[in-house]
């Protein structure tokens, strides 16, 4: 049915699929394929959300700098590695360093964080900075980051030019590109339903995966945030980036999928369906509760207000009912040796 030749049009064929009886199909060879490729364990990745400034514009997201409504913090180095201590000891082997493009966390900030967490807590590390040049990744990756997340959010140049309106496509690809030079485990992935997106574009967002060949792809719907350009637009639909996942891990077989915020937000179940269906990551909230509402990529983010061991163990919860184990591993990439 699919195979390294599977077509953007046999893909778009399966995004518009209406037939239970094959929709049942499509789910059930997701959930075969990604027993047989990366297993039954699921990975932890305590995200700490350290900073909500951003130097950028894009036309989705909350935090973009034109929103002035927002209250902006940044954490401290202290309290960085004070949350990545406390993720670690609830059983967290990775933790995802995410924020806003902020250049006040320049590579040597950023480097003194990430020696300082490598050498207290037993656990890898994920970056997700946006772009930089490429000195900077040189130095964050020396410093012991093994993982770089840099999202492509959809292949339709022209729409990315428009959501994007102070960055560029080419470039954006060149930093994954470099990153991967680097010795980076690297993540891509979409945004699925944005305003103007057509199925074409997010089957070419599936081929492009595969082709930059990555070990990590983060899929999820379309939010609207009144405070940004996108206000009042539909959301995207959970179903559908249900089947851009499922897809993914059809075509892709060894790359780790998280079942992201985004999904749990739009469709209560769409963290648990999502594991269902290819998915073998889930990202525990882990950043201080007090910093939480501020993170606001979009409204009404599902657990934002749960603290990191009680958002824990609901996910610990949620595996045992699948029947799948939580990994005590770094959950790295399978893709080669790390
Ligand atoms: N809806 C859905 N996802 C969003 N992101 C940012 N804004 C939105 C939104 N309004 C996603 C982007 C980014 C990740 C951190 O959050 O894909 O890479």
């Amino acid at each position: 049915m699919f195979d390294d030749g599977t077509t953007s049009r046999e893909i778009e064929g399966w995004l518009c699929e209406t037939d239970g009886a094959r929709l049942k199909e499509l789910w059930r060879l997701a959930d075969d394929t990604r027993r047989r490729h990366v297993g039954d364990e699921i990975h932890l990745r305590g995200i700490i959300e350290f900073s909500n400034h951003c130097r950028r514009n894009c036309a989705y997201c909350g935090l973009c700098a034109s929103n002035s409504g927002l209250q902006r913090y940044r954490m401290t180095a202290a309290e960085i590695v004070e949350a990545a201590k406390k993720g670690a000891a609830q059983g967290a082997k990775t933790i995802v360093l995410q924020s806003g493009e902020d250049t006040y966390y320049d590579a040597q900030r950023m480097c003194g964080i990430i020696r300082r967490i490598k050498s207290e807590c037993d656990v890898a590390v994920t970056l997700s900075i946006g772009e930089r040049p490429a000195l900077e990744y040189r130095a964050m990756r020396d410093a012991g980051a093994d993982r770089f997340l840099l999202k492509h959010e959809t292949t339709n140049r022209r729409l990315f030019q428009k959501l994007h309106p102070d960055d560029d496509f080419e470039e954006r690809i060149a930093c994954l590109e470099e990153l991967k030079s680097l010795g980076y485990q690297t993540g891509s992935g979409n945004i699925v339903g944005l305003p103007g997106q057509t199925i074409e574009d997010l089957a070419d967002d599936i081929l492009l995966f595969r082709e930059l060949d990555v070990d990590m792809v983060g899929i999820g719907p379309f939010i609207a945030h009144s405070r940004t350009p996108l206000a009042g637009y539909s959301d995207g639909s959970s179903e559908l980036a249900l089947r851009v996942i499922a897809l993914t891990r059809i075509l892709l077989k060894d790359v780790h999928i998280p079942a992201t915020t985004a999904l749990a937000t739009s469709d209560p179940g769409g963290r648990y369906k999502a594991l269902q269906c290819g998915a073998n990551v889930v990202m525990p909230n882990i950043t201080p509760v007090k910093y939480r509402a501020r993170y606001e990529i979009y409204p009404d983010k599902a657990e934002s207000l749960e603290t990191p061991e009680r958002n824990i163990a609901r996910i610990r919860r949620m595996a045992e009912s699948l029947n799948r184990p939580i990994s005590t591993g770094y959950g790295h990439t399978l893709k080669h040796a790390v």
